[in-house]
């Protein structure tokens, strides 16, 4: 039970019990919200903007909760720090959504022994005992990879592949599964070659850099696999100013579907954009409420996915987003 909801029914039972309240904790300490803390990879993408703001529209205290944001500008340690505080403060709840998969072994520990359950939001950890968080709600960046690849062997069927390869935080899950299900592709087709491969940081300013530096060095290709859309921005601004017509000398398979990026795939320099759904707020709600309610939610849960083609898409598909 909340311990703020503790405090107030010790209070009730001392004073049926004869005692002064004011030998209890202060009944005005009575929090009648859930407080969650959030720890936030950070806002390196229109993804991550979305995801965000779907979190804080939910965990509101017309909803009955206490929100306590942490953005942690992609750093492990700013995140490690956050946790730490949220346990002082005391929290219900703890939602981590991690920016790498490694290295939460002690502070989700001293969660534990806190007693504060830990959700964890869109990227997956890798902890020795997975007890150390209660569940887990996100996307299978594996099987996104494996869209993507899927893809690029029904447009170029046999024929030679040249990739440049834009990957996301080294060692998250979504730059992990994704570049997983390159690495499947590639080792399947012998026709496929890996150009070259960097990291882009999942940011716009970085996407482009990385082009521009393969640019420099690799004129032989004919796909980016760029992980995620805000990459995919900068990959486009660089080869067009290097005289490319991205989407068209240049396939780009791109991940995320924010709506920027699926209005560059209606307008063709994306070729195919893998959706990636940030929408996960109304999702932990729900799984808090089934643990308020003393329920086990599940373990893992898996949002369902689709990818958005140039040649199918519409403008209603875009419409019909919430981000
Ligand atoms: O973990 C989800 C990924 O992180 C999204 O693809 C990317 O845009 C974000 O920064």
């Amino acid at each position: 039970m909340k311990k703020a909801r503790c405090i107030l029914l010790a209070a009730l039972l001392l004073a049926f019990a004869g005692c002064r309240v004011g030998d209890a904790p202060a009944a005005d300490s009575y929090d009648p919200l859930i407080v969650v803390g959030f720890s936030q990879v950070g806002a390196e993408s229109d993804w991550r903007r979305a995801n965000t703001q779907s979190m804080q529209e939910v965990f509101t205290e017309a909803n009955g909760y206490r929100l306590i944001f942490d953005d942690a500008q992609q750093k492990q340690e700013k995140q490690i720090t956050a946790i730490r505080n949220f346990i002082q403060q005391g929290v219900d709840y703890i939602l981590l959504a991690p920016t790498t998969e490694t290295g939460w072994d002690t502070v989700l520990g001293e969660a534990k022994d806190a007693g504060i359950p830990v959700i964890i939001v869109d990227r997956m950890i890798e902890v020795a005992d997975e007890s150390l968080f209660t569940c887990w709600v996100g996307s299978d960046f594996r099987k996104e990879g494996d869209i993507a690849v899927a893809w690029l062997e029904k447009q170029f069927s046999g024929r030679a592949v040249n990739i440049l390869h834009l990957q996301g935080n080294l060692g998250s899950s979504a730059q992990l599964g994704r570049t997983a299900g390159l690495d499947a592709g590639l080792l399947k087709h012998e026709e496929w070659t890996l150009v070259a491969r960097e990291s882009g940081e999942f940011t716009q300013a970085k996407g482009q850099e990385v082009m521009e530096g393969f640019l420099q060095f690799y004129p032989e290709f004919n796909v980016v696999y760029s992980e995620n859309d805000n990459m995919s921005y900068g990959a486009i601004d660089a080869l067009e100013a290097a005289g490319y017509t991205p989407g068209s000398d240049v396939k780009i398979i791109s991940f995320d579907a924010a709506r920027a990026g699926l209005e560059l795939t209606l307008d063709g320099s994306i070729n195919l954009d893998v959706e990636c759904n940030p929408l996960h707020g109304p999702r932990v709600q729900a799984l808090i409420e089934q643990l308020e309610a003393g329920q086990t939610p599940p373990k893992f849960t898996y949002v369902e996915e689709t990818a958005f083609d140039a040649r199918t898409i519409t403008q209603e598909m875009i419409d019909a987003r919430g981000y």
